[in-house]
């Protein structure tokens, strides 16, 4: 059966390394538009997208998440920023607030229900840029990293306290055709999928789940301790015990209480 909307989705992968090719004015505009078609909660669009195009910024990005060079060398960078706070404005602004207090309802700032529900709009929306863009042959890539520094980000941005960072995507024409070549590998269906209720995952079922991709990176000699490592000695060492981890944690735990504090 000929899908190709199925296709796009399975071939699709990360592409970290871009060709100087720009993307048009056009191309970007409708990508725009089908980013905005994303679903969002109760239809308020909690979230905002910073396209970064001083190239000034695009290289302090690259420094501030975790020194990864090709966000300055994307074409196009997009900034989701879970957004709450352009509500708060319209509550205060429209009247909204003070209506409610003479019918004794009390004003509350967003708490964490808000900041999670914000961070799926944003995420979702960003989703659909990926494929949006994969659509016009164009790749991208997530930057977690952009989860670090975050005291060095606010201030880059001059985000608002209920407007916070979601996530970062670069995007731009793959450099070469190789980089197209292998998508990677994951888990087989079942061992992810589960019915009706949660269930645990043996050493056995974790071999199950990720054997493939520990087979595919001894393939590439890509394992520790010479090859001889398993693929949890590659993550626990290389990601879990990680000083980008660490920084990470410290950098989001921020972000939390930024948006939680009681403190105006
Ligand atoms: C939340 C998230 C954060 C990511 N952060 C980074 C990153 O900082 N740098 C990077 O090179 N790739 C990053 N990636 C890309 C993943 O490494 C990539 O999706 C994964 O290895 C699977 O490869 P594929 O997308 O080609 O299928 C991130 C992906 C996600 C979803």
């Amino acid at each position: 059966m000929e899908n190709p909307t199925i296709e796009l989705l399975m071939k699709r992968r990360s592409i970290r390394s871009f060709s100087e090719k720009p993307i048009d004015a056009e191309t970007k505009h409708l990508i725009q538009k089908a980013t905005l078609r994303a679903p969002t909660a109760g239809n308020q669009v909690f979230y905002s997208v910073i396209d970064v195009i001083d190239q000034e910024i695009k290289d302090k990005l690259a420094l501030l998440c975790d020194n990864q060079p090709m966000i300055a060398k994307a074409q196009m960078v997009w900034l989701f920023v879970a957004d709450v706070q352009k509500w708060e404005n319209l509550y205060h602004e429209a009247g909204s607030v003070t209506l409610g207090e003479t019918k004794g309802i009390k004003q509350r700032d967003p708490g964490a229900g808000d900041l999670f529900l914000a961070m799926d709009d944003a995420l979702i929306a960003a989703q659909n840029a990926v494929i949006a863009a994969e659509s016009f042959g164009i790749g991208s890539c997530y930057i977690g990293d952009i989860l670090e520094n975050h005291e060095e980000i606010v201030s880059l941005f001059s985000l608002p306290r209920y407007a916070t960072v979601a996530t970062l995507v670069i995007f731009g024409y793959p450099k070469s055709r190789a980089d197209l070549a292998h998508p990677s590998i994951r888990p087989p269906v079942d061992s992810v999928f589960m019915e009706n209720t949660y269930t645990d995952y043996t050493l056995e079922k974790l071999h199950y789940t990720y054997g493939k991709q520990e087979e595919r990176l001894r393939e590439k000699m890509g394992l520790p301790f010479n090859n001889t490592g398993s693929i949890s000695d590659y993550y626990y060492f290389r990601k879990h015990t990680s000083e980008f981890m660490k920084e990470m944690n410290r950098s989001s735990a921020l972000l939390y209480e930024r948006w939680m504090s009681k403190e105006k």
